[in-house]
């Protein structure tokens, strides 16, 4: 479960920012995601395509700016799905797999994800057995 809101969270605030900037043409549902490191916060939102699958999330969005500006190391993340109305099920704000996968490659087990209005989670509530290649092949 998680625990409670932390009511004013700036990260939460980052993510509801990065939310207005999505691009949504097709779906009409926004995302923002929110990163915060040792280098600040670098934010996310999601960006449609019309080739669909060629979409990309606000979570993954955010984690590739990071990369690319040359940061891998995270502290925390915030996700904000302003176009899930409040008091729906948990399951309406929460990451898909495939962001919760290369959220992974990233961060550990007790790393915290605040989902707006529902709470914050240690990542391994969300994603207890990430794939993870069985030796060293990766050494960057
Ligand atoms: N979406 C995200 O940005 N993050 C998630 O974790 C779930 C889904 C986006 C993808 C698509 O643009 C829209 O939400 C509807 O699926």
């Amino acid at each position: 479960m998680p625990t409670p809101l932390i009511a004013g969270d700036p990260l939460i605030a980052a993510a509801r920012e990065a939310a207005t900037r999505a691009h949504v043409p097709y779906s009409r549902f926004r995302v923002g995601a929110a990163l915060e490191g040792p280098f600040g916060v670098i934010c996310g939102c999601n960006v449609e395509n019309a080739s669909y699958g060629m979409t990309i999330c606000a979570e993954r969005t955010a984690i590739v700016s990071a990369v690319a500006a040359g940061h891998k190391s995270f502290t925390r993340i915030a996700i904000s799905l302003p176009d899930s109305p409040p008091g729906l099920p948990p399951t309406a704000y929460m990451p898909c797999g495939a962001c919760r996968q290369v959220l992974a490659e990233f961060v550990g087990p007790d790393f915290p994800v605040n989902i707006d209005g529902v709470g914050v989670f240690r990542f391994a509530e969300l994603f207890p057995y990430p794939f993870v290649l069985p030796d060293e092949r990766a050494s960057g």
